[in-house]
């Protein structure tokens, strides 16, 4: 494998951009493992050089609204699992979402993402449909993701028919076995169906993202290199990773803590392999949008510039009002719980321009590999 190391560094020399599409597997594990801080540093520069050569170094905003933590789900590691019974549950009314979308608008953000915990209810659906028609009546332009979990064929239909632009599926792993151990078998958690979605979606031609949770216990550096040749396999056009965080009130937080798996060195692995993650999604899919997640942050204060810095190009700052954050807490030590809309984006405009990017501002950011995968298709 000391070949492959010299390689890199000749082909980072030459700024041969396609020199890490090429990467096998044993060599994406090889590299995940590898821990020179040297050798790293020139992947992520050249990470964020790709970034630059492909998809221009401007961050564009995604205004998360978290509207409403009820969940039928109950995923291993999430802290508003329906079983949680600690958690305070809300839902938005449909005027309040109205109101942040508007200010999403009013404040320049290209795009809002819709995320709530996973309901397949008529009155959920209806819902959604209803506040997608609103938001797409009064501001057209104002690009939509919706994050809303495995849903049926006609309701990924019905809300694209009403304007949703995006959809945001993780596949948390694309190891079946890894996926099993992480969701309760009860009938509701199937790898199968996750997979059927995210082609429904892709045959709805929505701009399809997926993503992975990076340090996961059970997770093998094997398994992240079957997670990147997944997405360039699944020709996935936007990614949303960041690492596995602990929370207490979840069977993953329980097993974790038995295992003292939550020290400051395993917590650091985990930030640092999202880190590997994310410069090698860049170099080794190129054109994709790459989310620098609030995750990041919330293992270092300077995650999500670092994310941006070896190639991420989104961010999403938390448009949530604040009275609602502390009850959307999927993982612990979430960041900006405190905040209002107006700080986490002056917050994050400071944070991007501290790197020397620019912010997309009123510009939706679509994915361009969605536009070179459409246009190879229509061809
Ligand atoms: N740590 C990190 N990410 C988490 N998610 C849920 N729980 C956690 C956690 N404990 C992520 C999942 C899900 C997304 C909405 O949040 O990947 O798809
Ligand atoms: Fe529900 Fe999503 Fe959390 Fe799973 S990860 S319990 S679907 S909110």
């Amino acid at each position: 494998m000391k070949d492959l190391i010299k390689k890199i560094e000749v082909n980072i020399n030459h700024k041969d951009f396609n020199f890490f599409s090429k990467l096998q597997k044993e060599d994406l594990t090889f590299l995940l493992e590898y821990n020179d801080k040297i050798l790293w540093q020139k992947i992520f520069d050249f990470a964020y050089l790709t970034k630059k050569h492909f998809v221009n170094n401007i961050s564009y905003y995604r205004g998360l609204i978290e509207f409403s933590n009820l969940c039928i789900k109950n995923c291993n590691y999430c802290g508003i699992r329906k079983d949680n019974k600690s958690v305070e549950r809300f839902s938005m009314e449909e005027e309040e979402i109205l109101s942040l979308a508007k200010w999403a608008y009013d404040n320049e953000y290209g795009s809002i993402t819709l995320q709530s915990g996973e309901r397949i209810d008529d009155t959920f659906i209806d819902f959604v449909e209803d506040i997608l028609f609103n938001i797409k009546k009064s501001y057209p332009k104002l690009g939509i993701t919706l994050c809303l979990g495995e849903q049926s064929f006609e309701t990924y239909e019905r809300w694209k028919k009403m304007g949703a632009d995006r959809y945001l599926l993780r596949i948390e792993t694309s190891n079946e076995k890894l996926y099993k151990k992480l969701h309760p078998q009860d009938g509701n958690h199937d790898f199968q169906k996750r997979i059927e979605c995210l082609k429904s979606l892709k045959k709805l031609d929505y701009q399809v993202g997926t993503g992975v949770m990076i340090g996961l216990p059970y997770q093998k550096a094997c398994d992240l290199a079957d997670d990147l040749i997944f997405f360039r396999d699944f020709d996935i056009d936007m990614l949303g990773m960041g690492p596995y965080i602990f929370h207490a009130d979840t069977p993953l937080g329980t097993y974790v803590n038995k295992n003292n798996l939550n020290d400051e060195t395993t917590k650091k692995m985990r930030f640092n392999l999202s880190l590997k993650m994310i410069a090698i999604a860049r170099l080794f899919l190129k054109d994709v949008n790459i989310a620098a997640t609030t995750a990041l942050q919330s293992l270092d204060p300077l995650g999500r510039e670092k994310g941006l810095k070896c190639g991420a190009n989104i961010l999403m700052p938390i448009i949530t009002s604040t009275e609602h954050r502390g009850k959307y807490q999927l993982y612990e030590n979430k960041p900006c719980i405190d905040d209002d809309k107006s700080d986490c984006k002056n917050c994050l405009t400071r944070r991007v321009l501290s790197i020397g990017d620019s912010v997309g501002w009123g510009e939706n950011g679509n994915s361009r590999h969605f536009y070179n995968r459409l246009n190879a298709k229509n061809q």
